[in-house]
């Protein structure tokens, strides 16, 4: 399930081979098929502790603790759902690839999700015994938008059709990747503890990939803007460009597809999973309060009369929220750096995360239509204006049409600028990929 039509190729891959973090990976051409995973967890802690829950102060646990082995197995389960489904989402974008330093990009992404996959399945097998084996032949059985053996969660079901879903997914999707790493890598079990942290260091070139690809598609727009002295949205089509208020409805669409992952703003799992010190929160062991949070909460979002209103809930109760607005701060500040290419080009145009109400099926806030602003509005209302603030077919299409296959050395699609620099300090123009 992997890229399509890329066996032979060789590769300029980044193959993780310790956890030493000045040396942990090391570069070369590889065929895909001879990629090899490695089992990494970040060193072992003397001494770590349960910080966070009912158990907190106990010794942290280096075998699955009896009591908690279900749900243990089953939060390693959903995150081992999502890594080889983004592959599988993305396997035919080889196809259409910009240039050869993108088309190594989506390779280094794809078998570093297969790797995290690899990291999830070795805990089943070493920790859980028989019923781990089978959850971990189940993973291998699910597919992306397969009608009956569909990935766990929403967003992992959708197609990535075109690379800039790729770049939009890469930031946002690979963000609540990074979000949810964070929190097992506060679990009082410690190996998912160790593993999780090891992998977040590979997840970082995954939101850069989506990060600089969508601020090169925007270099590219902008410039063209200048050039050819319009923001009309006709004319900067005829040009070959992605127009910008396109790539805000783009934009609207992965930030709400993918804050649905965090989960229901209220549930009683998230308060089972901290209070059993199996999932903390982001920076659990930074925070000052007590980290059991017995009494304390947290405001979420209801839609009341028409309008959105903030309630107290127990926080326990409220924790995907916790980790939802965390990350939604996160995602922000990058949104802010895409700006800044807009700005620096001198056009008055800013992309905005929607209101976190907008477009969401999952939670109290899926039974009402709100506007990107947080207007509550009618569906006749949003009937009306929906194509104006997601993807349309007409957008799809737009954007499909762009996609070529653009793989000689150093050459770049007419919709994308090049990225400042190479890999590992290779030149722009290297020969990322040879094809046999
Ligand atoms: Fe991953
Ligand atoms: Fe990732």
């Amino acid at each position: 399930m992997g890229p399509d039509g890329s066996k032979n190729f060789d590769v300029y891959l980044r193959t993780a081979v310790s956890v030493d973090p000045q040396g942990w990976a090391q570069f070369g051409h590889v065929k895909m098929p001879d990629y090899r995973w490695g089992i990494f967890l970040n060193p072992k802690e003397e001494g770590r502790k349960v910080n966070f829950g009912e158990h907190i102060g106990e010794a942290a646990w280096q075998e699955v603790p009896g009591e908690h082995r279900a749900n243990l197995r089953r939060i390693i389960v959903t995150q081992g759902d999502t890594e080889p489904a983004s592959v599988e989402q993305q396997r035919h974008l080889g196809l259409t690839a910009p240039s050869l330093y993108d088309l190594r990009n989506l390779f280094q992404v794809n078998v570093e999700e297969g790797r995290h996959l690899w990291a999830m399945v070795y805990l089943l097998h070493r920790y859980f015994g028989r019923d781990g084996r089978e959850e971990a032949d189940a993973l291998l059985e699910r597919r992306s938008g397969d009608k009956d053996h569909p990935r766990i969660l929403g967003a992992f079901n959708e197609k990535t059709p075109d690379w800039l879903s790729f770049f939009m997914f890469t930031y946002f999707t690979d963000r609540d990747g990074k979000f949810q790493l964070c929190a097992l890598a506060e679990s009082g079990f410690d190996p998912l503890a160790r593993t999780s942290k090891f992998m977040l260091t590979e997840e970082a070139h995954h939101m850069f990939v989506g990060e600089s690809g969508v601020s090169r598609v925007i270099q590219r727009t902008v410039d063209a803007m200048n050039q050819l002295k319009t923001d009309d949205v006709a004319k900067l089509r005829a040009a070959g460009v992605i127009d910008l208020p396109t790539l805000q409805r783009y934009l609207n669409f992965h930030f709400s597809v993918t804050i649905d992952l965090f989960g229901a703003d209220e549930s009683s799992n998230a308060a089972i999973f901290y209070n059993t010190g199996l999932k903390g929160r982001y920076e659990e062991t930074k925070r000052g309060d007590d980290h059991r949070l017995q009494g304390a909460s947290y405001k979420v979002l209801q839609a009341l009369d028409g309008k959105l209103t903030e309630k107290d809930v127990p926080m326990l109760n409220a924790l995907n929220e916790v980790l939802r607005d965390d990350y939604i701060k996160d995602s922000e500040s990058g949104v802010q750096r895409w700006n800044r290419v807009i700005e620096k080009a001198g056009i008055p145009f800013r992309l905005n995360t929607p209101h976190k109400a907008f477009n969401r099926r999952i939670g109290a806030l899926s039974n009402v239509r709100v506007a990107p602003d947080g207007r509550v509005i009618s569906e006749a209302e949003w009937n009306a204006s929906v194509n104006d603030w997601l993807p349309s077919v007409e957008d799809r299409a737009y954007v499909a049409s762009l996609m070529g296959r653009c793989v000689e050395p150093g050459k770049f699609a007419g919709w994308i600028a090049p990225p400042v620099m190479g890999i590992n300090k290779q030149p722009v123009n290297f020969e990322y990929v040879r094809f046999a």
